[in-house]
């Protein structure tokens, strides 16, 4: 017995209860308490870290005490605990470097690509244990492999083959590496994939083990990752945000299929909450976009030219630095109403700063946050608390709405489909039925952005020509840094 395992030995308790199950019950309560603190933008960083800390546990205990029972009785160790070690300090590296590189407006990417990743280990962990569990089936002569084993390898190596390929499309579209196909014929050939796929779990399931065969697994795969690009590729590349959500349930469950498979209740849990919260988000998602998931999945939205105010000859009003500073400084109540064009000018610091100096004039500052302003959920408060904005400032939707009438003035800063009143007054617009934030109820709205360019649903917004709207156009922090000049210069 080497010394390492003479160590674990001693901190067994007995072969029911053993330290590593209490580790790993230990990593679900962490993994819990993480996420209710992911909840608010002041505790959301250390539940990360807590979540992490609870992995962390979890896998130097696995490392530590897991044993396999032997043919002959005894027990053995984690084997090649070289390997296993080089292998998470490289991904730690990797995964390190990301998340320090990647820019704000490129998270939803990021996540992609990580949501991809946890779907192809899933998918490995059935292709390694089906030919096993097989093997063992075809020694003791079973007529078919239908049990709760069986189904847990396969839904594994479906679901997540689908979240892997899938994720990859995401990725590719998100960085703009692959375009739209919107063909209809995609959408047949989407369900026929499905069918196959289905029919092919059945198929297992009740054929008889044969050793060391192992064609239909791998058939199996094969489809899950031909179903994961033929899922996700009608789909707009707009919509990948909610897909990448939906993807991201798809990671949780196949996740929590290896947890059952291997009775481990750290996999278990955190793949059960990753797909719980994952489903939620995107329902979610869909509710403040006033679109079911099935209207996203088989896509088509955005860009119509149907409806949503045609611009025609009509003209915009702009207002110059030097009156928006005034404006301001003498109102008493200013909204800041942020979208995703703050996030790609990174005006989140001058923002906070324009609060302040608004705020040592005597003016009250106030955000209102749209739920699916910017790209990702929770996109305005990530970004408002990177820059210290008080969480007490942020004022969801509904609260902005029931202010709107007695705000001074509006800022409008890179946001557009989140103020756009054709959700209210077009019922021909992709957006109808959209709750948006009703800035046009103020009493004068100033919209900063660079030109009259559209949205993310691509359509055009009469907010910018109603007469109580001053456009003040260019880059939003180049706009914000004069505005700030001016103000202090008054
Ligand atoms: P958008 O409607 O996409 O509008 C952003 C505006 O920012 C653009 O019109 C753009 O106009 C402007 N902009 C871009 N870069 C800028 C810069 N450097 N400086 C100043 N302005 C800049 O954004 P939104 O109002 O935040 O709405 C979000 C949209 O995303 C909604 O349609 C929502 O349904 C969708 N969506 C969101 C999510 C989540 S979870 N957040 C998920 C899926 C879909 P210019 O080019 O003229 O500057």
């Amino acid at each position: 017995m080497g010394t390492l395992e003479t160590l674990t030995r001693t901190f067994e308790f007995s072969d029911y209860i053993s330290v590593l199950e209490i580790s790993y019950i230990l990593a679900s309560i962490l993994f819990i308490l993480g996420l209710k603190k992911l909840s608010h933008p002041d505790t959301a960083r250390n539940g990360n870290l807590w979540a992490a800390g609870g992995m962390g546990l979890a896998i130097l205990f696995t490392i530590l005490f897991h044993k396999t029972k032997l043919e002959d009785g005894t027990y053995q160790g984690i084997q090649n605990i070289g390997w296993i070690v080089a292998a998470l300090l490289i991904g730690s590296i990797v995964g390190w470097m990301a998340a320090m590189k990647v820019k704000m407006t490129a998270m939803p990417q990021m996540v992609s690509l990580f949501n991809g990743m946890g779907g192809a280990c899933a998918a490995l962990i059935s292709l390694m244990e089906f030919p096993k569990m097989q093997n063992m089936l075809a020694a003791s002569h079973a007529s078919s492999m239908i049990s709760g084993e069986a189904l847990a390898i396969l839904l594994g190596l479906g679901i997540g083959g689908v979240s892997f390929a899938g994720s990859m499309i995401a990725f590719g579209k998100l960085d703009e590496r692959i375009g739209d196909i919107k063909s209809p014929i995609l959408r047949y050939i989407n369900l026929f994939f499905l069918f196959l796929l289905l029919a092919m779990v059945v198929l297992i399931m009740t054929m008889t083990p044969q050793k060391d065969n192992n064609l239909m697994i791998y058939i199996l795969g094969l489809l899950a990752l031909l179903y994961g690009v033929t899922f996700v590729m009608p789909i707009g590349g707009a919509d990948m945000p909610v897909v990448i959500s939906l993807l991201n349930s798809f990671t949780g469950v196949a996740a929590a299929m290896g947890g059952f498979l291997y009775s481990n209740q750290a996999m278990l849990t955190g793949g059960i909450l990753v797909g719980s919260s994952g489903t939620i988000l995107t329902i979610l998602m869909c509710k403040a976009m006033n679109r079911s998931l099935l209207n996203v999945i088989i896509g088509g939205f955005g860009g119509s030219a149907a409806g949503a105010g045609d611009q025609g000859d009509k003209t915009v009003k702009e207002i110059s630095l030097s009156d928006a500073a005034v404006l301001l400084s003498y109102s008493q109540k200013v909204l800041v109403v942020p979208g995703y064009g703050l996030a790609v000018a990174q005006a989140q610091h001058l923002c906070h700063e324009i609060e302040n100096l608004l705020g040592s004039k005597g003016v009250e500052v106030k955000y209102g946050i749209h739920p699916v302003a910017g790209r990702m959920p929770g996109h305005m408060n990530v970004l408002l608390a990177e820059a210290d904005v008080a969480y007490e400032k942020l004022l969801e939707m509904e609260e902005a709405n029931n202010e709107m009438n007695n705000t001074d003035v509006v800022i409008v800063i890179g946001a557009n489909d989140v103020v756009n009143p054709a959700a209210e007054d077009d019922p021909s617009s992709p957006i109808a039925g959209m709750p948006v934030i009703k800035v046009w109820e103020a009493k004068n709205t100033i919209v900063m952005k660079r030109s009259m360019a559209k949205g993310y649903a691509a359509i055009e917004n009469n907010l910018f020509f109603l007469p109580k709207t001053r456009m003040l156009f260019g880059d939003a922090k180049s706009t914000l840094q004069k505005l700030i000049a001016e103000i202090k210069n008054l």
